[in-house]
């Protein structure tokens, strides 16, 4: 492993990973290849933009010539799929765009892989594909896909066309499912940004529901570091749960980020829930921590020390709070937050 295709890597997560590889292995090359949609941002990677191992292509994984054409001009070796749609409540309002990327893009991406011989293709997934889970239990890596909203479902497609390629084709292939992250970079349409630049402007908090759901809200760069430890350790053809062992209630949540930033919980909006919202995820990440990773942060620090970035970054997060944000805001939180 060399020169890595990290596609998607403009996004949150991906933007992270490639941080976090061009500091741990400063001998491979990375190579960004991402459409860059809303969620897609290039001020994630001013850290690294002057570095000869870094290069950035424009490109979405639909466009199999490009996606081809990278390949080969980079000497590509690794593939690492972070390009997705990403959020739930968008996916409710028009699921067109995830399944296109997730579904016929991933396609594109197995087959440039497959035909170009690559040495590994690596699909991020998450814990979102085995659905609502009741408690008392935790999902393992055998346990079948039972996805509730689009979203979700375009990843578990996905997942299931890697492990296709694997079985027919023999594509050296690894998947990890990961829990909610939440750290620098996200884009704050999700809730732990959403809730933090809010309440730093002493805006409303619109918690879906009772607040009850629980997520693992996982810190970023613990799951960089668990997919770095699946690339070189993780066995071919296999799947690892990447989470914390700790599940956290929304309100836990949002109580940990109003006491960060020293704010009132009269913030706290109870809106309409989210259709088909799921309550409960948990993963049991006993397989990744069998090959030597586990979580740094708990959900609490991971709450706490991503409210302090944002606290600290708004150069970044005004910048993206911009006129298209504040259209969708308004879309998916108009009526709710007039109580309808
Ligand atoms: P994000 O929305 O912040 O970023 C997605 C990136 O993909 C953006 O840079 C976007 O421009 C790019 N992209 C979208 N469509 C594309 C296309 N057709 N071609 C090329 N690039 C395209 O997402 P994220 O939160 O960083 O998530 C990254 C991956 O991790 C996704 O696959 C997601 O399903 C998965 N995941 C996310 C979480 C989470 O909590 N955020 C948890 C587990 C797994
Ligand atoms: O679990 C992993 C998944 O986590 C990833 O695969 C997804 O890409 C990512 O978006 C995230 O999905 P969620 O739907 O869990 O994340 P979101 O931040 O949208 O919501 C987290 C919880 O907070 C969920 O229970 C819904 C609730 N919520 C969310 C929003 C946006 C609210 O109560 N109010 C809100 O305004």
């Amino acid at each position: 492993m060399k020169n890595i295709m990290v596609t998607g890597g403009a996004g949150f997560i991906g933007s992270n990973f490639v941080l976090y590889m061009l500091d741990k292995h400063p001998d491979y090359n990375i190579v960004v290849y991402d459409k860059l949609t809303y969620a897609g941002n290039l001020d994630n990677l001013l850290a690294v933009s002057d570095e000869p191992s870094y290069r950035f292509v424009k490109g979405d994984i639909c466009d199999r010539l490009t996606v081809e054409e990278t390949i080969k001009k980079y000497d590509i070796d690794t593939i690492v799929n972070f390009a997705a749609e990403t959020h739930v409540d968008r996916s409710i309002m028009n699921p067109d765009a995830f399944i296109q990327t997730s579904v016929y893009g991933t396609y594109v991406l197995l087959e440039a892989a497959r035909k170009l011989r690559l040495e590994r293709y690596h699909q991020i997934s998450t814990d979102e594909v085995y659905g609502h889970i009741p408690a008392g239990q935790s999902s393992v890596e055998g346990d079948k896909v039972e996805p509730r909203s689009p979203y979700a479902a375009s990843k578990a497609s996905a997942d299931l066309m890697v492990n296709a390629y694997h079985i027919t084709y023999g594509l050296p292939v690894t998947i990890t499912r990961g829990s909610n992250n939440i750290g620098p970079f996200q884009y704050p349409e999700k809730v732990v940004p959403l809730f933090t630049t809010n309440a730093i402007d002493s805006k409303p908090l619109p918690v879906y529901g009772d607040g009850r759901q629980m997520r693992e809200y996982q810190y970023v760069v613990d799951h960089c570091e668990a997919i770095d430890l699946v690339l070189h350790k993780g066995a071919i053809g296999e799947i690892y749960n990447v989470g914390t062992g700790e599940e956290m209630e929304n309100l836990t949540m949002v109580e940990v980020l109003l006491d960060t930033l020293g704010k009132s919980r009269g913030l706290i909006r109870h809106v309409a829930d989210r259709p088909g919202h799921d309550r409960r995820y948990s993963l049991n990440i006993g397989k990744i921590r069998a090959l030597g990773w586990q979580p740094r942060h708990t959900p609490a620090e991971a709450v706490a020390k991503t409210a302090v970035w944002y606290r600290d970054n708004e150069w970044w997060w005004r910048k993206v709070r911009n006129r298209d944000f504040d259209a969708y805001y308004e879309k998916q939180y108009g009526e709710r937050l007039k109580g309808k």
